[in-house]
């Protein structure tokens, strides 16, 4: 459903991507590793519109992918950066009473209700700032925050990284219901174990490049790949 080919990008004079080629499947999570530095931040926010292309194309559900970012998220692809972004002078639930106007016109599944079944600390904590929040709770409202724009494809940004173990399980346990309510996603994660766990398909990022792709199982069967591009 999302195709990048031959893309490369960067920041000022400085080219990071070289040649990025990629596939994201409906109704499949794509896990995208890679060691600090490697470019995976950077292929999202190219993919998001966050830097534009300077070379090869990018194509949403087949058609060319929106040049604004606007527009890319009204395509159907919600996206949570590794800053997370919630807006910390807002409360819990004006945070998420923004995301579920901002595309309120298309409706769909996900609603405020549904996302706090989802995740029920948040509707305890719907009268608190965002700067009150936990890294988890703040991590748990980011995604609920996508969800309410009711995407087709999910984008997540290294959504475990500086989160105590059980809150990594418990975003383990979520992305893992979504994936089983059959919601397309693509993972960057630096924690291995945790992608393979929830991916169908990886893809490995060294230095702007696609180095490696293959199952979750394959990267757990190759020791050499591992210790060459994840320094695992
Ligand atoms: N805003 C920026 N301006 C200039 N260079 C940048 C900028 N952001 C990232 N870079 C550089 O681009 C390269 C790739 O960075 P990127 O953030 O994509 O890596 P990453 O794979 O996401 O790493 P990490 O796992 O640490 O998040 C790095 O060399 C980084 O220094
Ligand atoms: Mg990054």
């Amino acid at each position: 459903m999302l195709d990048l080919t031959t893309v490369d990008a960067g920041y000022g004079e400085t080219q990071v991507l070289y040649g990025i080629s990629l596939t994201a499947r409906q109704g499949r999570v794509l896990a995208i590793l890679g060691r600090n530095g490697a470019g995976k931040s950077t292929t999202l926010k190219t993919i998001m519109g966050l830097l534009p292309p300077r070379a090869g194309a990018i194509s949403f559900e087949g058609s060319p992918m929106p040049k604004r970012p606007f527009d890319i998220a009204r395509a159907g692809i919600a996206y949570v950066p590794e800053t997370r972004d919630i807006f910390p002078s807002l409360t819990v639930r004006e945070n998420l009473e923004i995301a579920a106007r901002r595309f309120a016109a298309k409706g769909g599944e996900w609603t405020l209700d549904r996302v706090i079944d989802l995740f029920p600390r948040l509707g305890e904590r719907m009268d608190n700032g965002g700067t009150q929040l936990s890294g988890g709770e703040q991590q748990m409202l980011a995604i609920a925050r996508a969800l309410l724009m009711n995407p087709r494809l999910l984008i997540l940004d290294e959504p475990t990284e500086g989160l105590a173990p059980i809150i990594v399980k418990l975003i383990h346990q979520k992305l893992m219901a979504l994936k089983q309510g059959g919601l397309s996603m693509v993972l960057v994660e630096q924690n291995f174990g945790f992608a393979a766990s929830l991916a169908d398909d990886v893809a490995v990022v060294g230095k702007g490049q696609v180095v490696w792709t293959g199952t979750p199982e394959a990267i757990r069967a190759d020791e050499a790949a591992q210790h060459r591009w994840l320094g695992v």
